[in-house]
């Protein structure tokens, strides 16, 4: 596996291309066929932090002072190069993370939405007027930029989720610094050769590519104000105790384990149709796959047969193929993880209705793929009902009743997002108001968010914030109160009581 034909990619910071201070690199893999090296990414350390943190500091002076507007405008070239460059970019992505190009054209044109969006707040960014209880004395709110934001990104949403986070950050008067992950650098690299080609100044965007030394940095630095971080809960729950000694804001993004319910009355195929792009989409990489099925004991065999027999027909390969419906893991960690659960799933006592096997022969030899697998007759008790498994394995869990599907759903540590399928509208808002999450379909599976709407869940998954829509505005944002007194004199509030 030689290195030296492969191209060698630098870190960019205060609008130069630099390698790492520490002279070490990292590969980076196609999932599908591991002979195949797409290029070579720095392994940097906390020094190359230091120095793109002191750029974003330094940037933020004047980027802050930037009309909105004018930044904005930046975005919407952003946008259209992102238009202009779809095709490239997923075949790039699908190539270093293994999704099927399908989805990776869908994750440019997240990437694309999420740009055009925040253009548009440049001319929105709304505050509030209000009266003043004095008179002659004038009150709103204006928000204003926090400074430099550390940008921590995961693999299955190699452009989707840095966008979610770059652009509301820049919008808004913010400075970046961005750390993709090891696994997708060469999209995170396209990403950001479009903001430099729409006009982004330097030190604006900064990007150091490498590991753990990496994203320490970028939490603890006292020069950071906001830490935006997408990935497990683990490391959210690290990264959020990295980040309290100096009170960062602290976004974090984290696992799901996603239910789908079913009742009795529902459309089947449909359900079975939102099931498998719920739960084998990405190979079941998203944090919002459908993981658990839920579904009534009345239609429950039905369901079953008809899940499994489609499960077991999906064509399994290489996301650049054209017949391939779904792909590899990312990378060998997540396969291992695949074939973790899936023991600890037969280990539990829950049927194995298809799948199971990791897949090496032939085609699939250099490769890191998995059968599509389904449990059934899954207690809601057992880990695999209950734990992340961020791989192509559902677990099918009878219930006899929407109560007790709404209590199998919130029985988890996590609160992402669920779905329920029925033809009763009273049954669909009984579940909607009654599901502990931040996102509710109906009739539709628990992927396919869109961006103008918050993103994120409750409880481990998330720690309050939300991403994406208006929402993100309040991360990447903070209020200033305004009073303008125009009376001349000095009123007191609160103090001053005026007699009508
Ligand atoms: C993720 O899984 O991290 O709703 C993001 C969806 C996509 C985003 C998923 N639009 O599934």
């Amino acid at each position: 596996m030689a290195t030296a034909s492969a191209t060698v990619h630098q870190n960019y910071v205060d609008g130069q291309w630099v390698p790492s201070s520490s002279g070490q690199t990292f590969e980076n893999r196609n999932p599908a066929k591991t002979d195949d090296l797409i290029g070579v990414f720095q392994r940097s350390n906390a020094k190359d932090v230091d120095t793109a943190l002191d750029a974003a500091a330094r940037a933020c002076q004047r980027w802050r002072l930037v009309p909105a507007p004018l930044r904005a405008e930046i975005l919407f070239k952003a946008a259209q190069i992102v238009v202009a460059r779809k095709e490239e970019f997923a075949r790039d992505m699908t190539r270093e993370m293994g999704k099927v190009l399908n989805e990776t054209r869908g994750d440019v044109q997240e990437a694309i939405d999420m740009t055009y969006y925040m253009a548009g707040e440049g001319r929105r960014m709304f505050g509030q007027t209000v009266p003043s209880e004095l008179r002659n004395k004038f009150a709103m709110s204006v928000r204003q930029p926090l400074g430099v934001c550390s940008i921590i990104t995961p693999w299955n949403f190699p452009m989707a989720i840095p966008s979610w986070k770059i652009m509301p950050a820049l919008v808004c008067g913010n400075t970046v610094v961005f750390k993709p992950s090891s696994n997708t650098p060469l999209s995170a690299l396209n990403f950001l050769n479009v903001l430099i080609e729409a006009g982004v100044p330097k030190g604006v965007v900064n990007m150091v590519t490498g590991g753990a030394d990496v994203g320490t940095a970028m939490t603890t630095d006292p020069r950071v104000s906001v830490v935006s971080f997408t990935g497990s809960t683990d490391v959210g729950r690290q990264v959020n105790q990295a980040a309290a000694p100096t009170f960062k804001k602290v976004h974090l993004e984290m696992g799901g384990k996603n239910v789908v319910m079913i009742m009795d009355d529902a459309n089947l195929e449909l359900a079975v149709d939102g099931c498998l792009w719920g739960g084998f989409g990405t190979s079941g990489q998203r944090c919002t796959a459908a993981s658990r099925v839920v579904v009534h004991e009345k239609v429950y065999k039905q369901f079953v047969r008809e899940f499994v027999a489609r499960a077991k027909s999906l064509v399994v390969g290489d996301g650049l193929i054209a017949e391939t419906q779904m792909g590899p893991s990312n990378s060998e960690a997540q396969l291992q993880t695949v074939i973790k659960y899936v023991r600890i799933g037969q280990e539990e006592g829950a049927t194995l209705a298809t799948g199971g096997h990791r897949l090496d022969k032939g085609a699939y030899a250099k490769g890191f793929f998995h059968e599509p697998t389904v449990f059934t007759d899954v207690n809601p008790k057992m880990r695999i009902a209950r734990e992340e498994i961020f791989g192509p394995v559902v677990s099918v869990i009878p219930c006899k009743s929407l109560e007790e599907a709404i209590a199998i759903g919130n029985g988890v540590e996590y609160g992402l997002s669920a779905s329920i399928y029925t033809q009763d509208i009273n049954r669909a808002f009984q579940a909607m108001r009654d599901l502990y999450t931040g996102i509710f379909y109906v009739n539709a599976p628990t992927i396919g968010a869109e961006v103008h709407l918050p993103f994120g869940g409750t409880k481990n998954t998330g720690n309050g914030h939300r991403e994406a829509g208006v929402a993100a505005l309040e991360v990447f944002s903070e209020w200033k109160s305004v009073y303008i007194d125009f009376s001349g004199r000095l009123q007191r509030a609160q103090i001053d009581v005026e007699q009508i």
